[in-house]
């Protein structure tokens, strides 16, 4: 079989057709309500007991640290009350080993030292003046809480919210695994390390990423209508909405529920979207679905999000790839290249190249290629070369893999259009505005617009996702091209920062009007 017939057959697995796309969207909406009606369902829709989005006239000086994917964030963020904000940030990778440490306290330690490191750096005579006074508490006028920085801490796990800053882990997803932490207070725990290196700072909020982005992207654009969902397509994948309080029905049989402001008759949820249909019943699944769960540290479940989020694409397209490799009629990577079969004795694929480690291909390639559409597939075959060991690859091998990368990346984007066109769907946020007398198929008005906030490198690197989510939302009942026109999506940058940041202050300002 020639290589491109070959790359077209294996793409052609990724497949995701409208109807899927419209089986899909209908069990999200089933799965959604079955998560609020109770507790342990595959879709955990968290109540967060946050109950207003911003308005942009919130102002103050805050911390938020971010925890959740590849990087820790560590910054400060001061609100300017208009709809705008500055943020200083620091930013370090995360040892691996520290996602799979023997106890939690390896981690959060690690999380406090960066954010005394932080202090220095960014908040020097504020660290120090505090450091100074702490030493002064017992004397009047010595150390008060004033000096406290309120901490937002975006942690971006499912967690099992009791209040404003208090949280239990209840599993570990993008492949951290340190059991120890699991049903722990998470807040606690970051806390205890703050207190034991003496830092002025206060953990004053529990926030997820996609609250946080929801929370951001309602500072930055304040519209008629507000916004509906914050969005993460980055290392894992999740959304957060704005749901009525009426349909959360399982705050009714919760200990909890009764402390719930009803003021707005509304609830932020965090659906924790990566586990819809851990049961498999309307997901795609492929080998190379199948080997990547079974060898990951958590089979069986985050099952959409292995098949939606950077940290598991490039695996799918690692296991495409290897098995065409080793399939002696696949002349993938082969010197020749031609009808040669013989080829394990001609291949240009260094025998230590990361293509035969888990994880070794890096979900960015796919970016790579999917922008790349130069003469031969240059760049795609620079990157061959220079990160994954094939020396010679010619412009069919480029062109095959470009294929099958194609394929998973679109698959990808139309099942994060299942997700979207779902909570759309479940809101009812498409019935007409009643003052609008004609929804013509061209314009869109101002308060048709249901707004969406993103955020992840999936969204902001990766050619054309966006526009795979919306052929499939036009492809989707009840949406449709006008209504895909009505859905409006925009990044919510270093929304987990400031939206933690907004949560703290709403946290202190309850904290204040308690006290
Ligand atoms: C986590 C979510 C998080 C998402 C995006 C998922 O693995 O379970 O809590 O929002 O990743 O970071």
């Amino acid at each position: 079989m020639g290589l491109l017939e070959e790359a077209q057959r294996v793409a052609a697995e990724f497949e995701y057709s409208a109807e899927d796309v419209n089986k899909g969207v209908k069990e999200f909406i089933r799965q959604m309500d079955e998560g609020l009606e109770k507790t342990g369902a595959t879709m955990s829709q968290i109540p967060t007991y946050v109950t207003a989005v911003p308005n942009g006239t919130e102002k103050g000086l805050y911390m938020a640290v971010d925890l959740g994917g590849t990087n820790f964030r560590v910054c400060s963020i001061q609100l300017h009350g208009n709809s705008t904000f500055s943020l200083t940030q620091s930013k370090v990778a995360i040892p691996r080993e520290l996602m799979v440490a023997k106890t939690s306290k390896e981690l959060f330690s690690f999380l406090a030292q960066q954010i005394a490191e932080f202090l220095k750096q960014h908040h020097n005579e504020h660290y120090h003046s505090s450091v100074r006074r702490r030493a002064t508490v017992s004397q009047p006028g010595g150390f008060t809480e004033e000096e406290i920085f309120s901490l937002g801490f975006t942690f971006s796990f499912p967690v099992h919210q009791v209040g404003i800053n208090k949280g239990t882990l209840i599993r570990w997803t993008k492949g951290f695994d340190i059991p120890d932490a699991v049903g722990k207070d998470v807040c606690q725990l970051l806390q205890d390390e703050i207190d034991a290196l003496h830092l002025p700072v206060k953990v004053a909020a529990l926030v997820n990423d996609t609250v946080g982005t929801l929370m951001a992207r309602s500072y930055t654009s304040p519209g008629k209508t507000g916004t509906l969902l914050g969005a993460i397509f980055g290392t894992g994948t999740n959304g957060a909405y704005v749901e009525k309080l009426d349909k959360v029905k399982k705050l009714a049989t919760t200990e909890e529920g009764g402390d719930v402001d009803k003021t707005t008759g509304e609830m932020i949820i965090n659906t924790e979207w990566g586990s819809f249909d851990n049961q498999l019943s309307v997901l795609p699944d492929t080998p190379y679905d199948r080997s990547l769960d079974a060898e990951s540290v958590n089979p069986g479940i985050q099952m959409f999000e292995k098949r939606i989020s950077g940290m598991f694409l490039g695996e799918i397209l690692r296991r495409a790839l290897i098995k065409m490799i080793k399939d002696p009629e696949v002349p993938l990577f082969s010197d020749e290249n031609s009808s040669n079969n013989d080829v394990h004795s001609t291949t240009c694929l260094a025998h230590n190249s990361p293509l035969f480690e888990q994880w070794g291909l890096d979900t960015s390639f796919l970016s790579i290629t999917a922008g790349d559409s130069g003469p031969g597939l240059k760049v795609t075959r620079q990157t061959l070369d220079k990160e994954y060991g094939v020396s010679a690859a010619s412009s069919e091998d480029a062109h095959a893999v470009k294929l099958i990368a194609s394929a998973v990346g679109k698959r990808a984007a139309r099942l994060a259009a299942v997700a979207i066109g779902g909570i759309v769907l479940a809101t009812n946020k498409l019935a007409a505005p009643k003052d609008i007398a004609t929804a013509d198929n061209e314009t869109v008005n101002e308060d048709e617009i249901v707004d969406i906030g993103v955020d992840g490198s999936l969204v902001e690197f990766y050619p054309d996702f966006e526009e795979y989510i919306r052929e499939a939302l036009r492809e989707t009942e009840g949406i449709g091209a006008h209504g895909e026109k009505r859905i409006r999506i925009g990044i919510a940058k270093d929304g987990s920062g400031v939206g933690a940041a907004l949560i703290a202050l709403v946290a202190d300002k309850v904290a204040k009007s308690d006290a």
